[in-house]
């Protein structure tokens, strides 16, 4: 594996299960594989669960770990080809890439959406560079639209949970105060569309992801309805994906607190678990109950971050 962006990229989805299952019931079973290798995980954006659990990930495989916070001690990077640098910007994301690629055998990359412009963002401008020039195999920590590690992760604790061979998932929008990215609920449609599960997606109108996410997934857009006999609950923000009307991409079009995950939704499913990604706003995204009830999954799922970022980069080590 030489980029790890897409569901596709895993290949057969038992299949990474299995392995999944067998790094979990011993995690340090490939340390020989990363021995002298080295990971540099770049971050533009902050973060906890990633930093932590692909570090952890690396260290289980015997990898040297570099982790590089752009905006705290790097140089200021350029984006833009062509731009005339005498502004704060010392260094073009050109050379910076190629450097970085010198020092390490694996890259991984966090840079969100900006926001500024949907084509950029969705064409992976970011991303798209540090394959194209960095020499290395380039692996995901989300990015402008997607998060794969997160979406494996959430897999894996679907497949570890799950009461019957094909669970109701649903993916629910809900409110937040800030302008939040889709790559969270992109990636987890994505993935959740190539699983053995009934999947439904639920939000409120002008918040429709983007088909090559969406696929053929079940939009409901009555939350309670699409919450009817549910197994699994997803919670997630996002801002307007700007599919029906490119003009409000990245805007809060509504803070409408009757989509916060709550005891009354929780009530129509089929005693459902409660799922996010963290970090999670209580009571704006879940109310205090939900996320501290038995059903919520919210840490086994943080905890199996680790675990999938564990196959993810023994498989590119083994591609090497
Ligand atoms: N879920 C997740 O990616 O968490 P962090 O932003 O803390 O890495």
């Amino acid at each position: 594996m030489k980029v790890f962006q897409h569901v596709s990229d895993i290949g057969d989805l038992n299949v990474a299960l299995k392995e999944a299952f067998e790094i979990k019931n011993d995690r340090f079973k490939y340390q020989e594989l990363g021995r002298n290798k080295t990971a540099l995980l770049i971050f533009f954006n902050n973060s906890l669960r990633t930093r932590l659990s692909t570090q952890k990930a690396a260290m289980n495989l015997g990898m040297n770990v570099i982790v590089l916070d752009v905006n705290q001690g790097a140089w200021k990077l350029e984006t833009e080809r062509g731009v005339i640098m005498d502004g704060d910007k010392s260094e073009h994301l050109l050379e910076a890439i190629p450097v970085m690629g010198c020092y390490c055998d694996l890259i991984g990359v966090r840079s969100f959406a900006t926001f500024q412009n949907r084509k950029d963002d969705y064409e992976e401008k970011i991303l798209n560079q540090f394959i194209k020039y960095s020499g290395k195999p380039v692996f995901f920590m989300e990015s402008a639209t997607v998060h794969p590690l997160q979406a494996f992760a959430d897999l894996i604790t679907i497949e570890e949970y799950k009461k019957k061979d094909r669970p109701k998932v649903v993916l629910s929008w809900a409110p937040h105060p800030k302008a939040l990215p889709q790559a969270v609920p992109n990636s987890f449609a994505e993935w959740m569309n190539a699983a053995d599960v009934d999947f439904v997606v639920t939000h409120p109108h002008g918040y429709e992801l983007d088909p090559q996410f969406v696929g053929n997934a079940r939009v409901e857009y009555d939350q309670m309805k699409a919450f009817e006999g549910a197994d699994f609950i997803y919670a997630k923000n996002w801002s307007c994906p700007g599919v029906t009307n490119p003009d409000d991409y990245g805007k809060v079009l509504l803070k409408d607190m009757n989509w916060t995950v709550d005891q009354r939704h929780m009530d129509v499913t089929d005693n459902a678990y409660f799922m996010h990604c963290l970090p999670v706003r209580r009571n704006m995204i879940v109310t205090d109950d939900v996320i501290e009830a038995p059903t919520s999954l919210v840490i086994p799922e943080a905890a199996n971050r680790e675990i999938s970022a564990t196959v993810v980069l023994k498989r590119m080590l083994q591609a090497l």
